[in-house]
């Protein structure tokens, strides 16, 4: 496909789903949008839509990333796939009678957009869930070439998951910005846990994030912007 602007931008994606993509993407676009960016968030699918009372599908994440970003784009625009189904949207998109291809997906990411603009996009699940009829996550994150925020469960067991993710990035060729680990209340949390030390030493070149509770989230987020916008 050929497309006037080569965004730039990120990719946001994880480990596995409910891991704070939309925490901290909503955090990430109002920090770059009060530094003057022009923001253009997507989240080119969202599946698990409720219903409002006329019937319309409201998709959370959607909304949540418009609001962030000064709500400069209608939300067709930032979320034009919406699906009811609490599955992969793949899935959804075949029980629900909808065509998602990565195409339509791609131009859905880059429609209106201008050079200068930063484009942040959410993904649906992980970076190997599905997302379209032909390809995952990591297919659409391979054709928009953005750098990639990866947010993971800072639980145990995410190591291996870490570094699966990133082997599938650089098999793709795609740069990482940052993994971030992400600690979500755990009761069975083992106290003498240690990731964040285990993986900087694992893979000592990937900038990495610790993030403690959805309060760490705005002063990352504002960090990680003066970083994006300098
Ligand atoms: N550090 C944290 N501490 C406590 N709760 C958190 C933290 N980070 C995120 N949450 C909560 O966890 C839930 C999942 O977060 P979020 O919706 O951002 O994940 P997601 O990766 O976008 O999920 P999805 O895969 O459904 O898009 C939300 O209710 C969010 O408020
Ligand atoms: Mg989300």
């Amino acid at each position: 496909m050929n497309h006037a602007w080569t965004p730039t931008g990120l990719f946001v994606t994880a480990t596995d789903t409910g891991t704070g993509k939309t925490t901290l993407a909503s955090q990430l676009a109002a920090a770059l949008h009060a530094r003057g960016s022009c923001v253009r968030v997507r989240k080119p699918v969202e599946s698990g839509c409720a219903h409002d009372e006329d019937g319309n599908l409201l998709p959370a994440d959607a909304l949540a990333l418009q609001r962030a970003a000064g709500e400069r784009e209608s939300l067709e625009a930032v979320a034009p796939y919406r699906l009811s189904a609490a599955l992969s949207p793949a899935r959804a998109a075949a029980l629900e009678g909808i065509s998602l291809t990565l195409d339509k997906l791609e131009r859905a990411c880059l429609v209106g957009g201008r050079q200068g603009d930063f484009l942040l996009v959410e993904g649906a699940g992980g970076f190997y869930s599905p997302l379209a009829s032909d390809g995952l996550n990591a297919d659409l994150a391979s054709r928009l070439r953005l750098p990639l925020l990866i947010l993971a469960p800072d639980r145990l067991g995410v190591i291996g998951h870490v570094l699966l993710t990133l082997e599938a990035a650089a098999r793709r060729g795609l740069d990482v910005a940052g993994v971030v680990l992400n600690r979500l209340p755990d009761p069975e949390r083992p106290a003498q846990l240690d990731n964040a030390t285990e993986l900087s030493a694992l893979t000592p070149d990937t900038p990495l994030y610790s993030v403690a509770d959805t309060d760490g989230m705005a002063p990352l987020a504002a960090a990680l912007a003066e970083h994006l916008i300098r």
